[in-house]
């Protein structure tokens, strides 16, 4: 896998946003699908001001969801969809007819899988993928031992991820299952960006850069052919 280790988490998100920008530039038309969380944010923030900036159309492209927690939605704060939306989708001024994402609050799980794995047949796959590492290694709702799975997954979320998240919402929330796209789907890009910044990752970020485990779902993408870890110095401290 190729690392890139920038100083800190602002030059982190500049790099990550050019980077970004170069690979939709090159593929108009092409399906992304980017993590919400905390990382990516300042990328998303970045690439919003290179857009700003007549350097990229970020309309040019398509939109998937990598993730929701089963039974929140766009009004409840922190739900993926209120987060992307509020920090890319709307800002960025991406049409609706170019994004899908799960919808939380279905409760035909398998319909809802099937939704979004459809858009993503449509669009001949995902193309690009943007991703955050989670503390356990999670690469959206790709839970420790959930492997390589195509299409769309709806799993039971880790004890971890339960603990994390309550970071994301006002007040706790009793999230237990997750629904998102698979991990053997996201692997079926053609580029992967991993992103992590922070000392609080550089544990997991090292796991994440050895031999493929199924305890650390963010390593089984390290093999991928093109796939890039972009780390910041505190990150990658026990590299
Ligand atoms: P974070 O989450 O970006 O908020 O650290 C990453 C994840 O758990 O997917």
């Amino acid at each position: 896998m190729n690392i890139i280790v920038k100083q800190d988490e602002q030059t982190l998100a500049q790099t990550v946003a050019e980077a970004m920008a170069a690979y939709i530039n090159a593929h108009p038309g092409a399906l992304l699908c980017f993590a919400a969380g905390d990382t990516p944010l300042s990328a998303f923030r970045a690439l919003i001001e290179l857009q700003k900036d007549n350097k990229v159309d970020l309309t040019s492209v398509y939109y998937v969801g990598l993730d929701e927690w089963v039974g929140l939605g766009a009004e409840t704060r922190g739900s993926c969809v209120q987060v992307m939306y509020d920090n890319y989708y709307t800002p960025a001024g991406i049409p609706a007819d170019h994004v899908r994402v799960f919808d939380g609050l279905n409760k035909d799980v398998e319909q809802e899988k099937t939704r979004i794995q459809s858009w993503i047949d449509e669009r001949g796959g995902i193309d690009f993928t943007l991703l955050g590492i989670g503390m356990n290694g999670h690469i959206g709702f790709n839970e420790p031992y959930s492997g390589l799975k195509d299409g769309c997954i709806y799993i039971e979320l880790d004890d971890t991820t339960k603990s994390v998240s309550k970071k994301y919402f006002d007040t706790p929330l009793p999230v237990e299952y997750g629904i998102g796209v698979g991990a053997g789907e996201l692997k079926k890009a053609d580029t992967v960006f991993l992103m992590a910044s922070g000392a609080k990752k550089a544990e997991i970020v090292k796991k994440t850069t050895q031999t493929p485990d199924e305890a650390v779902p963010s390593s089984l993408l390290n093999d991928h052919l093109n796939v890039t870890l972009f780390i910041d110095e505190a990150a990658a401290s026990l590299l």
